[in-house]
């Protein structure tokens, strides 16, 4: 592994180069980061549930006809992907108000908004991800008018899509971030879906409970994040239920 070319290394996961031309290959870190990076801790089988959880859902979409990067799961760790051009915006949806759009509106944190809420953030940690508007991402050529129309059709299909799976297995989706990026192929490009979509992307509320399976678990300090990750791997059907009781990591079924 370790003569392979790395493309990128960010906060939770690695970029090495693929075996195809026009291929990734996508690995899985165990740091949880938090305050853009200002909070930092290994979280000993975070890679390997983000890993299979965001596999099974870009299979999903795949299969629904809203393409994504990735090709196909590698190993614990890793998948295959398509080589993108990432567009430098964090696509955010909400559908409850929640994180810093409560900061932001002083909503009460929960309510549901009227409708799903698209925002984008630009992609910049020296900058803290601000917020932007579409005037900005357009004027500063970010994305096209029309790359932004696709973009944001995207966004909603995959809320759509996320909404009802999780619903599913009795958990409210509040809200989520998708990276999507430019693939080409031949002189087609066209906007796909990147990066990953697990619970440190998603804001996870258990149904019946509001007890949260996500990421804010690790951003408030609280304990259980790996535990409430396993749950929502085996509640989409990924683990096995009589792992449920397994406390020594995730063991997964292949
Ligand atoms: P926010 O409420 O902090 O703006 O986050 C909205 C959603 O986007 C939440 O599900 C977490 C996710 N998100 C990321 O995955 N990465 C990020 O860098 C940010 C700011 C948010």
């Amino acid at each position: 592994m370790s003569n392979r070319r790395k493309i990128y290394e960010g906060k939770a996961k690695t970029l090495y180069e693929g075996p195809q031309p026009g291929t990734l290959i996508q690995h899985f870190k165990d740091d949880a980061t938090a305050g853009n990076g200002k909070k930092h801790e290994i979280i000993d089988g975070k890679g390997v549930l983000n890993n299979r959880i965001s596999e099974y859902i870009f299979s999903n979409l795949n299969r629904l006809g809203i393409q994504t990067h990735f090709i196909r799961r590698l190993n614990m760790r890793e998948q295959l992907i398509k080589e993108v051009e990432i567009i430098p915006l964090e696509i955010i949806v909400r559908n409850f108000a929640a994180g810093s759009l409560v900061k932001r509106l002083g909503l009460e944190h929960g309510t549901r908004l009227p409708r799903s809420i698209i925002e984008f953030c630009y992609k910049d940690d020296d900058l803290g991800d601000p917020l932007v508007s579409e005037e900005h991402i357009t004027a500063f050529g970010w994305a096209s008018p029309a790359e932004l129309d696709d973009i944001m059709s995207i966004a909603v299909r995959v809320n759509d899509f996320l909404v009802g799976l999780f619903m599913g297995v009795g958990i409210q989706l509040v809200d989520f971030k998708i990276e999507v990026g430019r693939h080409f192929e031949g002189d087609l490009m066209r906007i796909i879906v990147a990066d990953e979509i697990s619970p440190d992307s998603c804001r996870l509320w258990d149904i019946k409970t509001n007890r949260k399976l996500d990421k804010d678990l690790f951003r408030e300090g609280s304990e259980g994040m790996i535990d409430a990750y396993r749950e929502v791997a085996q509640r989409l059907g990924i683990l096995n239920e009589t792992e449920n009781a397994l406390s020594t990591g995730p063991r997964l079924v292949t």
